[in-house]
């Protein structure tokens, strides 16, 4: 344990056990202590730990340059993968933008989309409208964008002025609404909030397309990014897809807006993108925006990041891409998705578990005192308490919190590398069942 050393950690007050070396779905650490890793991380190890060949590939990078400036050099790592995105994304999308990350790549979709109105004599747009309990990263202008209300509190003298709308979490509607019957107001929200604003000050509109850990894996009905791009069209608006999560075959497709067969104008994409390999994020352009920027009397704007584009990122992008590619795994995702939920299906003859849902290999647990869906009191930590248990015993979960108002309300998430197997499944299935049964019972005692 790292207790004496220099480092400012995340928990500074918790033990952390010191990882030594992956292997497809496990970690080590410097005790011996085998861990799956059933989260792959945050939503990040899509591949597994390990890959020899994308390790030799990052060698073969570094032995050739690791850091040429983008401002001075291209690079052939970062031409081919740009190639090789295009071609996996959606139809339409023609150019990327390489950065480091999740919340870089965000950033960089706000400049674009505000550059974009710019571009075209449009100056006055310039707000985003972004989900409540959405989440787009940790810097201002993501924390701005996303609605998660316990991550915002304490920076939001700094937040920028962006409206919210409701996102579509039939469980607990926000609308008091039932879908169908609903006729997805939620997605009519957005047009309300556009008018209450005035339509000439917005730029775009963004969402998950599943949500992460801040509402745990919602899809929205079949009817709503159709609605949602209607609008977003009828207003001018560009419509902001987040996958940094969902993007490289985490929902079963290559990237998850296509179950809803919406093109978005902007892609933002992360994690899964590098597998963890190394920092690696993207932000993707349409065809229809990159124009804009083609007929534009100057040729730059500021969008800044020392490492975008670095030709090793790049080259373990493209590596952990082609290795995608090569071993089906997206298919892998979308068939080994099927067999959790299949599995996962059972944990709802708990009292506790409200709600299973999710798509591909995403899955959330949503956890409840009752049948009335009251949610846990916030300083029961549930959700944590089961998944420091399932650590101690080796599997690795995530835990989040806040889904009936940004505070309290627990949910447990599942997001294993795609190469997991049915037997592994099941490991994780017995011990999280004993463990929501545990949690279950002491419900009945307290
Ligand atoms: C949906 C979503 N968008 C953006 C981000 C930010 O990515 P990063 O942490 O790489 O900056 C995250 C991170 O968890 C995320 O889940």
């Amino acid at each position: 344990m790292n207790r004496q050393d220099r480092v400012f950690y995340r928990d500074w007050r918790k033990a952390y056990p010191v990882v030594e070396r992956g292997e497809g779905i496990y970690l080590y650490d410097t005790q011996g202590k085998k861990y799956m890793d059933a989260s792959g991380g945050p939503f990040v190890v899509n591949i597994g730990h390990g890959v020899t060949e994308v390790i030799e590939a990052m060698e073969r990078q570094a032995r050739k340059v690791c850091f040429p400036y983008a401002g001075h050099f291209a690079s052939e790592a970062q031409v081919e993968l740009a190639d090789e995105v295009i071609q996996f994304a959606p139809q339409g999308m023609s150019r990327v933008y390489f950065v480091s990350g999740g919340s870089e790549a965000i950033e960089v979709a706000l400049k674009i989309a505000r550059q974009y109105h710019v571009e075209r004599g449009d100056p006055s747009r310039t707000k985003i409208i972004g989900r409540w309990q959405g989440y787009h990263g940790a810097t201002l202008a993501a924390l701005s964008m996303g609605g998660h209300t316990h991550y915002r509190k304490d920076y939001l003298p700094y937040m920028l002025n962006f409206p919210h709308v409701d996102a579509p979490y039939c469980y607990r509607c926000r609308l008091g609404r039932e879908y169908p019957s609903c006729g997805i107001l939620c997605a009519h929200e957005l047009e309300k909030a556009i008018i209450d604003e005035g339509k000439e000050s917005i730029a775009a509109f963004i969402s998950e397309p599943v949500t992460g850990s801040s509402l745990g894996a919602v899809a929205p009905p079949a009817e709503y990014f159709p609605a949602i791009r209607e609008i977003c069209d009828r207003y001018g608006i560009l419509l902001i897809i987040d996958e940094v999560i969902t993007g490289f075959g985490r929902t079963g497709k290559n990237f998850g807006i296509e179950h809803w067969g919406v093109a978005p104008d902007l892609i933002v994409t992360g994690k899964g993108i590098s597998s963890g390999y190394t920092p690696l994020g993207a932000t993707i352009i349409h065809e229809k925006v990159y124009e804009a920027f083609t007929r534009s009397k100057r040729s730059t704007f500021f969008l800044g990041y020392t490492y975008g584009g670095n030709p090793l990122s790049c080259a373990v992008g493209l590596s952990v891409l082609r290795y995608l590619k090569k071993n089906g795994l997206v298919d892998r995702a979308a068939k080994m998705g099927a067999y959790l939920f299949r599995q996962f299906e059972s944990l709802k003859k708990i009292p506790i578990v409200g709600d299973i849902r999710g798509k591909g290999l995403l899955l959330s647990v949503e956890l409840v005192q009752d049948s009335q869906k009251t949610p846990f009191p916030r300083s029961r930590k549930v959700a944590e308490s089961i998944v420091r248990k399932a650590f101690e015993q080796g599997v690795i979960l995530l835990a989040g919190h806040g889904l009936q108002d940004g505070v309290v309300g627990d949910l447990l998430m599942l997001a294993p590398p795609f190469i997991i197997k049915e037997e592994e499944i099941d490991q994780v299935y017995g011990i999280l069942e004993k463990l929501i049964e545990e949690a279950a019972d002491r419900r009945g005692n307290s």
